[in-house]
């Protein structure tokens, strides 16, 4: 079985956009991969976080996860934190890695360009990265399209280490899925939905009032040539609807086109609200389950069992091959 691991932050609340390019795909792919999904607590810690929030937002995304449809006797869930090796293993890569390559990173190259102070895991966040796919060996590393330079500078830092010290690390691939995989703001479609939106407005939090969401999408930003057609360059609004349609209602975009030829974004706009508030309140349904319950502590305990037997192993390699530790 070809195994897959991927991870998400526990910052701020869970979009439409880490649904439907992250853990959609991860429900999907959980049958035929061996599976390990975790919170990627310690990268939160790269911008300040209320404790409290934090311990908020972790317990949500461990219960949205399950809610949405992992199951944890497929799937190796666990808390990036459980993991001691990660860290241990990023302070390696991390002296692998130039600092060119890291500065060449998009996401550290937004931050830098917004003028605020940043914090220097921001810049050497990559190399935890590293740590978390390197360890686990996957054949695949699902993330939505905004991860994936990070994942192809991981495939570099592997092939350097392998070439170094011999064959060590597997080398990963990155799997974007083709629709869905950058879900953009509805307020601003050339921009991406990120959890950072100040006004709220262009973005959808799977936990919110349906309600609220469903308005989102009936006021979210379109053009005026009033056709239902794909084209990202010049239609940005209604191609990612499409895109958020097609992947809710698990129709392809061609279909969507053709029911929807000669009608009005009205219509279209009405009917993906519906489609998204169903699935939505199946998701917070599960979701206020979970969070009744006390299995969570459980699940993680489980989980992060059974990943840091790996991690042992693959880092005791690791120490043997640099010549960190003196046995052989
Ligand atoms: P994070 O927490 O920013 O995002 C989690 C996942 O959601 C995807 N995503 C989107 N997909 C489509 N459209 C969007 N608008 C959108 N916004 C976010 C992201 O691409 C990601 O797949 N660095 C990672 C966490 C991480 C990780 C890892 C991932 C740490 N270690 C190892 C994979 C493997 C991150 O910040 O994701």
């Amino acid at each position: 079985m070809k195994r897959m691991l991927s991870g998400i932050k526990p910052t701020g609340r869970v979009t439409l956009g880490n649904y439907i390019g992250a853990i959609k795909p991860f429900v999907s792919y959980q049958d035929e991969y061996e599976m390990f999904i975790f919170i990627a607590n310690l990268h939160s810690m790269t911008i300040y976080q209320k404790p409290a929030d934090l311990r908020k937002n972790t317990k949500d995304l461990i219960a949205l996860y399950i809610a949405a449809g992992l199951d944890p006797e497929k799937v190796t869930l666990f808390l990036q934190s459980d993991v001691l090796e990660h860290a241990q293993l990023g302070w390696y890569l991390g002296c692998m890695v130039s600092m060119g390559e890291l500065s060449r990173m998009t996401q550290y190259k937004d931050k830098k360009a917004k003028n605020e102070v940043i914090g220097a895991g921001i810049f050497n966040y990559p190399s935890l990265m590293n740590a978390d796919i390197l360890m686990y060996d996957p054949d695949f590393v699902p993330v939505g399209e905004d991860q994936k330079q990070h994942v192809e500078l991981c495939r570099d830092i592997a092939e350097r280490f392998n070439s170094r010290y011999s064959e060590t690390f597997k080398i990963p691939e990155p799997l974007v899925t083709k629709v869905g995989g950058r879900i953009m703001d509805l307020q601003n479609p050339t921009k991406k939905m990120s959890k950072s939106d100040e006004l709220g407005k262009g973005t959808i939090y799977i936990l919110d009032d349906i309600n609220i969401s469903k308005k989102k999408i009936k006021s979210a930003v379109t053009d005026s040539d009033g056709h239902i057609h794909y084209d990202p360059e010049n239609k940005p609004g209604i191609s990612n609807l499409l895109e958020i349609y097609s992947i809710l209602a698990n129709r392809p975009i061609e279909d969507l086109e053709k029911q929807y030829d000669g009608k009005g974004y009205g219509e279209f706009k009405n009917d993906l609200a519906e489609v998204l508030g169903e699935e939505l309140e199946k998701i917070q349904n599960r979701y206020h389950e979970i969070m009744s319950g006390s299995y969570l502590d459980d699940i993680l305990e489980e989980g992060a069992k059974k990943a840091r037997i790996i991690a042992r192993k693959k880092l005791a390699k690791v120490e043997r091959k640099i010549g960190i530790t003196i046995k052989k």
